[in-house]
Protein backbone atom coordinates (compact mmCIF):
# COMPACT_ATOMS: atom_id res chain seq x y z
CA UNK A 1 0.00 0.00 0.00
CA UNK A 2 1.15 3.22 -1.04
CA UNK A 3 2.29 6.39 1.18
CA UNK A 4 -0.87 7.74 -1.45
CA UNK A 5 -3.07 5.53 -1.06
CA UNK A 6 -3.42 5.46 2.79
CA UNK A 7 -3.80 9.35 2.79
CA UNK A 8 -6.04 9.54 0.40
CA UNK A 9 -8.91 7.12 1.95
CA UNK A 10 -8.30 8.69 5.84
CA UNK A 11 -9.19 12.09 5.05
CA UNK A 12 -12.44 10.59 3.15
CA UNK A 13 -13.15 8.59 6.64
CA UNK A 14 -11.95 11.72 9.01
CA UNK A 15 -14.40 13.69 6.70
CA UNK A 16 -16.98 11.47 7.69
CA UNK A 17 -15.93 10.98 11.26
CA UNK A 18 -16.20 15.24 11.63
CA UNK A 19 -19.14 15.29 9.59
CA UNK A 20 -21.06 12.77 11.72
CA UNK A 21 -20.02 14.74 15.09
CA UNK A 22 -21.12 18.26 13.33
CA UNK A 23 -24.15 16.68 12.64
CA UNK A 24 -24.49 14.66 16.14
CA UNK A 25 -23.82 18.72 17.71
CA UNK A 26 -26.48 19.89 15.64
CA UNK A 27 -28.93 17.48 16.88
CA UNK A 28 -27.90 18.32 20.32
CA UNK A 29 -28.32 21.94 19.91
CA UNK A 30 -31.50 21.75 18.21
CA UNK A 31 -32.83 19.40 20.81
CA UNK A 32 -32.10 21.42 23.97
CA UNK A 33 -33.31 24.47 22.64
CA UNK A 34 -36.23 22.69 21.34
CA UNK A 35 -36.49 22.02 25.10
CA UNK A 36 -35.79 25.68 26.47
CA UNK A 37 -38.47 26.78 24.12
CA UNK A 38 -40.96 24.16 25.52
CA UNK A 39 -39.68 25.23 28.80
CA UNK A 40 -40.10 29.27 27.90
CA UNK A 41 -43.38 28.71 26.66
CA UNK A 42 -44.72 26.39 30.02
CA UNK A 43 -43.61 29.28 31.99
CA UNK A 44 -45.28 31.80 29.91
CA UNK A 45 -48.14 30.01 30.36
CA UNK A 46 -47.52 29.49 33.72
CA UNK A 47 -47.45 33.20 34.12
CA UNK A 48 -50.39 33.84 32.23
CA UNK A 49 -52.37 31.59 34.79
CA UNK A 50 -50.98 33.42 37.58
CA UNK A 51 -51.60 37.21 36.50
CA UNK A 52 -55.31 35.74 35.58
CA UNK A 53 -55.75 34.18 39.04
CA UNK A 54 -54.67 37.61 40.01
CA UNK A 55 -56.75 39.65 38.82
CA UNK A 56 -59.55 37.62 39.59
CA UNK A 57 -58.84 38.05 43.15
CA UNK A 58 -58.50 41.43 43.27
CA UNK A 59 -61.97 41.59 41.56
CA UNK A 60 -62.97 39.71 44.09
CA UNK A 61 -61.82 42.28 47.19
CA UNK A 62 -62.99 45.32 45.14
CA UNK A 63 -66.59 43.12 45.57
CA UNK A 64 -65.91 42.13 48.51
CA UNK A 65 -65.18 45.58 49.99
CA UNK A 66 -67.85 46.97 48.38
CA UNK A 67 -70.59 44.93 50.32
CA UNK A 68 -69.08 45.59 53.14
CA UNK A 69 -68.69 49.54 52.85
CA UNK A 70 -72.45 48.81 52.05
CA UNK A 71 -72.84 46.86 55.45
CA UNK A 72 -70.47 49.07 57.85
CA UNK A 73 -69.12 52.60 55.99
CA UNK A 74 -66.58 52.68 58.07
CA UNK A 75 -64.81 49.29 58.08
CA UNK A 76 -62.84 50.32 54.90
CA UNK A 77 -60.86 53.26 56.31
CA UNK A 78 -60.96 51.43 60.20
CA UNK A 79 -59.06 47.78 57.98
CA UNK A 80 -56.91 50.39 56.19
CA UNK A 81 -55.61 52.10 58.99
CA UNK A 82 -54.58 49.06 61.20
CA UNK A 83 -53.58 46.84 58.56
CA UNK A 84 -50.51 47.70 57.14
CA UNK A 85 -49.18 44.59 54.82
CA UNK A 86 -45.41 45.22 55.49
CA UNK A 87 -45.58 45.27 59.44
CA UNK A 88 -45.13 42.26 61.40
CA UNK A 89 -48.03 41.08 63.43
CA UNK A 90 -47.91 41.22 66.78
CA UNK A 91 -49.84 38.14 68.92
CA UNK A 92 -50.53 38.80 72.18
CA UNK A 93 -51.35 36.49 74.50
CA UNK A 94 -54.26 37.91 77.76
CA UNK A 95 -55.01 35.50 80.43
CA UNK A 96 -58.09 36.64 82.85
CA UNK A 97 -60.34 35.67 85.41
CA UNK A 98 -63.67 36.74 86.21
CA UNK A 99 -63.63 39.41 89.44
CA UNK A 100 -65.15 42.29 90.19
CA UNK A 101 -62.62 44.70 88.22
CA UNK A 102 -62.51 42.15 85.14
CA UNK A 103 -64.22 44.30 82.68
CA UNK A 104 -63.10 48.00 83.63
CA UNK A 105 -59.52 46.12 83.74
CA UNK A 106 -60.58 44.39 79.92
CA UNK A 107 -61.92 48.16 78.87
CA UNK A 108 -58.66 50.13 79.71
CA UNK A 109 -56.43 47.83 77.91
CA UNK A 110 -58.87 47.48 74.92
CA UNK A 111 -58.73 51.45 74.19
CA UNK A 112 -55.33 51.08 74.45
CA UNK A 113 -54.89 48.26 72.07
CA UNK A 114 -57.24 50.16 69.33
CA UNK A 115 -54.61 52.10 68.48
CA UNK A 116 -52.08 49.40 67.62
CA UNK A 117 -52.16 48.23 64.07
CA UNK A 118 -51.21 44.91 63.03
CA UNK A 119 -52.59 43.40 65.94
CA UNK A 120 -54.24 40.24 67.17
CA UNK A 121 -55.44 39.69 70.61
CA UNK A 122 -55.31 36.35 72.05
CA UNK A 123 -57.76 36.35 75.29
CA UNK A 124 -57.64 33.50 77.35
CA UNK A 125 -60.35 33.18 79.77
CA UNK A 126 -59.62 31.12 83.17
CA UNK A 127 -62.78 29.12 83.10
CA UNK A 128 -64.66 26.14 82.12
CA UNK A 129 -66.04 27.98 79.22
CA UNK A 130 -66.03 31.47 77.86
CA UNK A 131 -68.17 33.30 79.78
CA UNK A 132 -71.07 35.64 78.20
CA UNK A 133 -69.58 38.66 79.51
CA UNK A 134 -66.29 38.65 77.73
CA UNK A 135 -67.49 37.14 74.63
CA UNK A 136 -69.76 40.01 74.39
CA UNK A 137 -67.27 42.27 75.46
CA UNK A 138 -64.76 41.06 72.73
CA UNK A 139 -67.36 41.06 70.04
CA UNK A 140 -67.82 45.08 70.71
CA UNK A 141 -64.36 45.74 71.33
CA UNK A 142 -63.14 46.49 67.60
CA UNK A 143 -60.69 44.51 68.26
CA UNK A 144 -58.98 41.44 65.36
CA UNK A 145 -59.05 38.76 68.32
CA UNK A 146 -59.32 35.32 69.40
CA UNK A 147 -61.08 33.85 72.14
CA UNK A 148 -60.30 30.67 74.25
CA UNK A 149 -60.73 29.54 77.33
CA UNK A 150 -58.28 27.24 79.53
CA UNK A 151 -58.97 26.84 83.93
CA UNK A 152 -56.43 26.67 86.31
CA UNK A 153 -56.04 23.10 87.21
CA UNK A 154 -57.77 23.12 91.00
CA UNK A 155 -54.53 22.01 92.58
CA UNK A 156 -52.57 25.28 91.37
CA UNK A 157 -55.61 27.91 91.75
CA UNK A 158 -54.95 30.68 93.98
CA UNK A 159 -57.70 30.64 96.79
CA UNK A 160 -59.38 34.04 97.59
CA UNK A 161 -57.61 34.12 101.06
CA UNK A 162 -54.19 33.29 99.80
CA UNK A 163 -51.22 35.87 99.29
CA UNK A 164 -50.95 36.16 95.07
CA UNK A 165 -47.45 35.25 95.17
CA UNK A 166 -48.08 31.69 96.46
CA UNK A 167 -48.79 30.46 92.67
CA UNK A 168 -48.16 31.38 89.59
CA UNK A 169 -50.69 32.84 87.41
CA UNK A 170 -52.09 32.80 84.09
CA UNK A 171 -49.91 29.49 83.32
CA UNK A 172 -52.44 27.45 81.45
CA UNK A 173 -54.25 30.18 79.56
CA UNK A 174 -50.70 31.35 78.16
CA UNK A 175 -50.08 27.37 77.18
CA UNK A 176 -53.76 27.30 75.84
CA UNK A 177 -52.61 30.75 73.32
CA UNK A 178 -49.47 29.00 72.66
CA UNK A 179 -50.99 26.08 71.46
CA UNK A 180 -52.97 28.00 69.53
CA UNK A 181 -50.78 29.55 67.67
CA UNK A 182 -48.70 26.32 66.90
CA UNK A 183 -51.69 25.42 65.02
CA UNK A 184 -53.28 27.70 63.31
CA UNK A 185 -50.36 30.43 62.39
CA UNK A 186 -47.66 29.29 59.55
CA UNK A 187 -44.24 28.69 60.85
CA UNK A 188 -42.66 31.33 58.47
CA UNK A 189 -45.23 33.77 59.88
CA UNK A 190 -43.49 37.26 60.38
CA UNK A 191 -45.05 38.32 63.80
CA UNK A 192 -43.39 38.79 67.56
CA UNK A 193 -45.44 36.86 70.69
CA UNK A 194 -46.24 39.40 73.80
CA UNK A 195 -47.91 38.61 76.96
CA UNK A 196 -50.16 41.09 77.87
CA UNK A 197 -51.72 41.36 81.40
CA UNK A 198 -54.71 42.59 81.87
CA UNK A 199 -54.21 44.90 84.71
CA UNK A 200 -51.16 46.55 83.72
CA UNK A 201 -50.24 49.77 82.00
CA UNK A 202 -48.73 50.18 78.68
CA UNK A 203 -47.68 52.89 75.88
CA UNK A 204 -48.51 52.78 72.38
CA UNK A 205 -44.76 52.85 72.25
CA UNK A 206 -44.10 49.07 73.53
CA UNK A 207 -45.99 47.88 70.79
CA UNK A 208 -43.83 49.15 67.84
CA UNK A 209 -41.03 48.66 69.89
CA UNK A 210 -41.57 44.86 70.23
CA UNK A 211 -42.63 45.06 66.56
CA UNK A 212 -39.07 44.53 65.63
CA UNK A 213 -37.54 42.00 67.35
CA UNK A 214 -35.67 39.74 65.36
CA UNK A 215 -35.26 36.45 67.79
CA UNK A 216 -35.68 38.30 71.50
CA UNK A 217 -36.32 41.51 73.16
CA UNK A 218 -36.53 43.03 76.45
CA UNK A 219 -36.97 46.41 77.99
CA UNK A 220 -37.49 47.64 81.64
CA UNK A 221 -40.64 47.07 83.38
CA UNK A 222 -41.56 50.29 85.97
CA UNK A 223 -43.02 49.50 89.43
CA UNK A 224 -41.68 45.73 89.55
CA UNK A 225 -39.63 43.78 91.26
CA UNK A 226 -40.06 45.89 94.47
CA UNK A 227 -38.47 48.31 92.59
CA UNK A 228 -38.48 52.08 90.30
CA UNK A 229 -38.08 49.11 87.70
CA UNK A 230 -36.83 45.80 86.74
CA UNK A 231 -34.41 44.35 83.82
CA UNK A 232 -32.16 45.64 81.28
CA UNK A 233 -30.30 48.65 82.96
CA UNK A 234 -27.64 49.53 80.83
CA UNK A 235 -27.58 48.77 77.14
CA UNK A 236 -25.29 49.47 74.55
CA UNK A 237 -25.53 49.42 70.41
CA UNK A 238 -28.82 47.14 71.08
CA UNK A 239 -27.28 44.93 73.52
CA UNK A 240 -27.84 44.47 77.35
CA UNK A 241 -24.64 45.16 79.36
CA UNK A 242 -26.33 45.26 82.44
CA UNK A 243 -29.62 43.71 84.41
CA UNK A 244 -31.12 45.79 87.14
CA UNK A 245 -32.77 43.73 90.00
CA UNK A 246 -32.85 43.45 93.76
CA UNK A 247 -34.62 39.89 94.31
CA UNK A 248 -33.17 36.16 93.30
CA UNK A 249 -30.44 38.38 90.65
CA UNK A 250 -29.32 35.08 90.31
CA UNK A 251 -32.35 34.37 87.87
CA UNK A 252 -31.66 33.77 84.22
CA UNK A 253 -33.79 36.62 83.30
CA UNK A 254 -34.37 38.80 86.16
CA UNK A 255 -37.66 40.44 84.42
CA UNK A 256 -41.61 40.20 84.60
CA UNK A 257 -43.86 39.06 81.93
CA UNK A 258 -44.53 42.87 80.73
CA UNK A 259 -40.75 43.42 79.79
CA UNK A 260 -40.16 40.41 76.94
CA UNK A 261 -41.41 39.93 73.15
CA UNK A 262 -39.71 36.62 71.20
CA UNK A 263 -40.52 36.24 67.53
CA UNK A 264 -42.92 33.71 66.33
CA UNK A 265 -40.29 31.58 64.79
CA UNK A 266 -39.05 30.59 68.24
CA UNK A 267 -42.17 28.52 68.79
CA UNK A 268 -41.83 26.51 65.77
CA UNK A 269 -38.07 26.05 66.45
CA UNK A 270 -38.65 25.02 70.38
CA UNK A 271 -42.16 23.02 69.72
CA UNK A 272 -42.44 21.78 73.25
CA UNK A 273 -41.31 25.29 74.76
CA UNK A 274 -44.70 26.37 77.53
CA UNK A 275 -44.80 27.49 80.69
CA UNK A 276 -44.90 25.44 84.27
CA UNK A 277 -46.66 25.54 87.12
CA UNK A 278 -44.24 23.92 88.89
CA UNK A 279 -41.33 26.45 88.93
CA UNK A 280 -39.98 28.61 92.17
CA UNK A 281 -41.50 31.63 92.58
CA UNK A 282 -40.09 34.21 90.30
CA UNK A 283 -38.91 31.75 87.67
CA UNK A 284 -41.77 31.66 85.36
CA UNK A 285 -40.45 33.81 82.81
CA UNK A 286 -36.78 32.22 83.54
CA UNK A 287 -37.92 28.97 82.69
CA UNK A 288 -40.06 29.60 79.99
CA UNK A 289 -36.88 31.87 77.80
CA UNK A 290 -34.50 29.39 79.10
CA UNK A 291 -37.07 26.45 77.34
CA UNK A 292 -36.78 28.51 73.94
CA UNK A 293 -32.53 28.25 74.38
CA UNK A 294 -32.17 31.88 74.84
CA UNK A 295 -29.69 33.40 76.91
CA UNK A 296 -29.39 36.86 78.23
CA UNK A 297 -26.79 38.23 76.01
CA UNK A 298 -29.27 37.13 73.16
CA UNK A 299 -32.04 39.72 73.80
CA UNK A 300 -31.95 43.03 71.75
CA UNK A 301 -32.40 46.18 73.76
CA UNK A 302 -35.81 48.08 72.99
CA UNK A 303 -36.97 51.21 74.62
CA UNK A 304 -34.34 53.51 73.35
CA UNK A 305 -31.00 51.26 74.47
CA UNK A 306 -33.40 50.52 77.78
CA UNK A 307 -33.24 54.01 79.64
CA UNK A 308 -36.99 54.61 79.30
CA UNK A 309 -39.94 52.66 81.05
CA UNK A 310 -42.61 52.31 78.63
CA UNK A 311 -44.89 50.01 80.64
CA UNK A 312 -45.69 49.66 84.40
CA UNK A 313 -46.75 46.70 86.56
CA UNK A 314 -49.73 48.12 87.51
CA UNK A 315 -52.14 46.33 89.61
CA UNK A 316 -55.96 47.40 90.29
CA UNK A 317 -57.29 47.40 93.71
CA UNK A 318 -59.80 44.89 94.67
CA UNK A 319 -62.94 47.14 95.54
CA UNK A 320 -64.44 46.72 98.72
CA UNK A 321 -67.66 45.21 98.24
CA UNK A 322 -68.94 44.25 101.38
CA UNK A 323 -72.64 45.72 101.03
CA UNK A 324 -73.14 43.65 97.60
CA UNK A 325 -72.00 40.63 99.08
CA UNK A 326 -74.40 40.74 101.78
CA UNK A 327 -77.09 41.22 99.30
CA UNK A 328 -75.70 38.65 97.33
CA UNK A 329 -75.91 35.99 99.85
CA UNK A 330 -79.78 37.13 101.16
CA UNK A 331 -80.50 36.65 97.18
CA UNK A 332 -81.02 39.98 96.68
CA UNK A 333 -78.22 41.94 94.42
CA UNK A 334 -78.07 45.12 93.51
CA UNK A 335 -79.35 44.79 89.93
CA UNK A 336 -78.60 40.91 88.75
CA UNK A 337 -79.14 42.48 84.98
CA UNK A 338 -76.83 44.89 85.57
CA UNK A 339 -73.24 43.96 84.14
CA UNK A 340 -70.58 45.91 86.09
C1 LIG B 1 -46.86 39.03 88.10
C2 LIG B 1 -46.51 39.01 86.63
O1 LIG B 1 -46.66 40.32 86.08
C3 LIG B 1 -47.44 38.02 85.91
O2 LIG B 1 -47.20 38.06 84.53
C4 LIG B 1 -47.17 36.64 86.46
O3 LIG B 1 -48.05 35.71 85.86
C5 LIG B 1 -47.41 36.67 87.94
O4 LIG B 1 -46.69 37.71 88.61
C6 LIG B 1 -46.99 35.31 88.51
O5 LIG B 1 -45.98 35.25 89.18
O6 LIG B 1 -47.69 34.37 88.20
P1 LIG B 1 -49.31 39.77 89.14
O7 LIG B 1 -49.81 41.15 88.99
O8 LIG B 1 -48.88 39.36 90.51
O9 LIG B 1 -48.20 39.51 88.08
O10 LIG B 1 -50.39 38.70 88.58
P2 LIG B 1 -51.87 38.91 88.06
O11 LIG B 1 -51.99 40.18 87.32
O12 LIG B 1 -52.80 38.69 89.21
O13 LIG B 1 -52.03 37.68 87.05
C7 LIG B 1 -51.35 37.63 85.83
C8 LIG B 1 -52.34 37.32 84.69
O14 LIG B 1 -52.97 36.08 84.96
C9 LIG B 1 -53.43 38.37 84.59
O15 LIG B 1 -53.71 38.65 83.23
C10 LIG B 1 -54.63 37.71 85.26
O16 LIG B 1 -55.88 38.13 84.74
C11 LIG B 1 -54.38 36.24 85.00
N1 LIG B 1 -54.93 35.37 86.07
C12 LIG B 1 -54.69 35.62 87.38
C13 LIG B 1 -55.71 34.28 85.72
O17 LIG B 1 -55.95 34.03 84.53
N2 LIG B 1 -56.22 33.47 86.72
C14 LIG B 1 -56.00 33.71 88.04
O18 LIG B 1 -56.51 32.95 88.90
C15 LIG B 1 -55.21 34.81 88.37
MN1 LIG C 1 -50.95 41.94 87.44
Amino acid sequence: MSYYRVFAVKPMRLLLIVNAVVFMIWIFILFTNFNNSEDKTSHIEEYEQKTLALAQSERRIIKLKQSLKNRYPNAIDYIDAHVKRDLPTIYAITPTYARWTQKADLTRLAQTLLHVPNFRWIVVEDSDTKTPLVTRFLKFSGLQYTHLNAKTDINFKLKSTDPNWLLPRGVSQRNEGLRWIRENLPANTDGVLYFLDDDNTYTLQIFEEMRTTEVASAWPVGLSGALKFEGPGKCENGKVLEWYTAWKPERPFPIDMAGFAVHIKLLFQHPKAQYSNSVPRGYLESDFLTGLKLQRQDMEAKANECSEVLVWHTRTEKPKMKHEEALIKQGKSSNSKMEV
